[in-house]
C-alpha cells in the first residue's frame, strides 16, 4: 500500500492530520476554537497529512518561526510540531514519507533551519536533526531556597491579569532573544493564544490557573513570571508546589528579584521549573544548587536544512578558514565540502579539517555542544591537525542556547 503525503487543504483534512499526534495526548478532535487558534499560526499548507487508501493516517506540521543564532541574527526556521502517525499504521514508513515531504518543502521555502522538541529522542537523528541544547527541570524544597549572597531588594512585583502581562512580555522575550541563541520569535497570536490562554486540556492534574507577575523598577517593567499553584496535602501539612511556567527578565538584577519572589511564595513546599538551561543564573544564585536536583535532558533539536545558508547566517569568533566534509544522507543537497571563511560558507575542493554527518554539525551550530564533545562521542572525525580546536574557537558562544518553551 503506498502512502501519499501532501499539504492539507481543508478543515477536515487538517483536523485528521492533527489527530495524528492529538490522540496520543488524549485530546479529542479539534473544536472550532482550537482550529481557529491553529489557523493563526499554522496554515493548511504548512500542515502535511499522510494518506493511505483515501484516509488520513498521520500528520506533520511546521510553524514559520525565526530563530536566534549566535551573534544575534534571526534566521527563518521551520518549527516542526504536531508530528504523529496513527497507531494502526505504525512502522510502514509513514513518518519517513512525511519527513521527506516536509524537509523538501522547508528547503523550497528557503528556510535554512528546522527545529523541534522530541517526544522520543531516538527518532529524528536519521533525518539529520541533532541535539542542539541541553535543558532541565528543577525541584527545590523551600527550606533550601536561600541565595548564596544576601542582597537588598529593590523595585516591586505586581500580580496582574494576562491581558496586562501581554503588553510587556514580548519586549522582555525579544530582549533575551538578542542574547540567547535557540529562542524563536513568538508571533503575535502566540502570546494571547498560547502564553496567556490557559485551557483546561493544557493543565496537568492538580494545576491551578496561570498567575502572572511583573517585576518593576522605577515604573519600568524589567521581568515577568508565569506560574501555577499546585495545592496538595500530606499528613496534615502542605506539600504544595509552585510550578514556574516561565520567568524571564532583562538583566541579572531583575532575574535575581524575580526568582527571589518565586522561591518565597508561601504555602508551597517545593518550587519546580522546567526547561532551564544548565547555565541559568539561578544555580549560582542559590546557596545549595544541588538541592534543586537539576535533571538534564536534551532540549531543542536542530537541522541545518541548507548548510551553506545556515553557516553564513550566524557569527563566529574570528574569520579563519575551516573546511567541513558533510555527509547528509537525507538531504543530499548538503553533501560535500564546505569552506567557512570570514563568516561565509561556500563549496570547496580543499581538504577538510573535520568530517561529520549533518546531525553533528547541527548539534554544534548554536554553540551549545562543542566539536570536541562530538569527537569524543565518535560523531566528528578530525582530519587535519588542530581541526577540532580551531572549529571550537570559531563556534564558541558566550551562553548556552535556550529555548524556554516546548512547541
Ligand atoms: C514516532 C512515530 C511518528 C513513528 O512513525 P512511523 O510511521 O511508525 O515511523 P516509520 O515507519 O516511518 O519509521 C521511520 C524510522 O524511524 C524508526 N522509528 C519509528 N518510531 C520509532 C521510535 N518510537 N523509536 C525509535 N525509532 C523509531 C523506524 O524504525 C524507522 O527506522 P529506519 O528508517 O532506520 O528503518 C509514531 O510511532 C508516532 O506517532 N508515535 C507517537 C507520537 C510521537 O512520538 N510523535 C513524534 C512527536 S516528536
Amino acid at each position: 500500500m503506498t502512502v501519499e503525503v501532501r499539504p492539507t487543504a481543508s478543515r477536515e483534512e487538517f483536523t485528521d492530520a492533527v489527530f495524528g499526534i492529538a490522540q496520543y495526548f488524549g485530546m479529542p478532535p479539534l473544536t472550532d476554537e482550537r482550529y481557529e487558534r491553529y489557523m493563526r499560526v499554522l496554515p493548511h499548507d504548512r500542515m502535511f497529512a499522510a494518506w493511505e487508501d483515501g484516509g488520513v493516517v498521520g500528520g506533520a506540521g511546521s510553524f514559520a518561526f525565526v530563530l536566534s543564532v549566535p551573534g544575534g541574527a534571526r534566521v527563518p526556521c521551520a518549527g516542526v510540531s504536531a508530528v504523529g502517525v496513527y497507531p494502526t499504521h505504525r512502522r510502514r514508513g509513514v513518518l519517513r514519507s512525511m519527513m521527506r515531504a516536509q524537509l523538501d518543502d522547508v528547503h523550497a521555502r528557503g528556510e535554512p533551519l528546522a527545529a523541534l522538541w522530541t517526544v522520543e529522542e531516538t527518532i529524528y537523528g536519521r533525518y539529520g536533526y541533532g541535539i542542539a541544547s541541553w535543558c532541565g527541570d528543577i525541584e527545590l524544597p523551600r527550606e533550601y531556597n536561600q541565595f548564596a549572597r544576601p542582597f537588598e531588594r529593590r523595585g516591586r512585583v505586581r500580580l496582574v491579569e494576562g491581558e496586562e502581562a501581554v503588553e510587556h512580555m514580548p519586549r522582555i522575550w525579544e530582549r533575551l532573544m538578542d542574547e540567547r541563541p535557540g529562542m524563536f520569535q513568538r508571533p503575535e497570536p502566540w502570546w494571547t493564544d498560547r502564553v496567556v490562554a490557559d485551557p483546561e486540556q493544557r493543565r496537568e492534574p492538580g494545576d491551578g490557573p496561570k498567575r502572572f507577575v511583573l517585576y518593576e523598577l522605577d515604573a519600568d517593567v524589567r521581568g515577568y513570571a508565569i506560574y501555577r499553584h499546585k495545592p496538595s496535602w500530606g499528613e496534615g501539612v502542605s506539600t504544595a508546589k509552585t510550578a514556574v511556567v516561565e520567568a524571564l527578565a532583562v538583566d541579572p538584577d531583575a532575574t535575581r528579584e524575580l526568582w527571589r519572589f518565586l522561591l518565597d511564595i508561601d504555602a508551597a513546599a517545593t518550587v519546580e521549573a522546567g526547561s532551564l538551561p544548565p547555565d541559568h543564573p539561578l544555580f549560582l544564585l542559590l546557596a545549595s544548587p544541588r538541592r534543586a536536583r537539576f535533571r538534564m535532558l536534551d532540549g531543542l533539536w536542530l537541522r541545518l536544512v541548507d548548510v551553506e545558508a545556515a553557516l553564513s547566517l550566524r557569527s563566529y569568533n574570528g574569520g579563519g578558514p575551516i573546511v567541513f566534509e558533510v555527509a547528509d544522507a537525507f538531504c543530499r543537497w548538503n553533501d560535500g565540502r564546505w569552506k567557512l571563511e570570514a563568516g561565509v560558507a561556500s563549496r570547496t575542493n580543499e581538504p577538510p579539517h573535520l568530517r561529520l554527518e549533518a546531525d553533528a554539525l547541527a548539534s554544534a551550530y548554536l554553540g551549545g555542544i562543542t566539536f570536541r564533545e562530538l569527537a569524543d562521542a565518535h560523531r566528528v572525525e578530525e582530519v587535519l591537525p588542530d581541526g577540532l580546536a580551531h572549529a571550537d574557537v570559531l563556534f564558541q558562544a558566550p551562553v548556552h542556547p535556550w529555548c524556554p518553551e516546548v512547541f
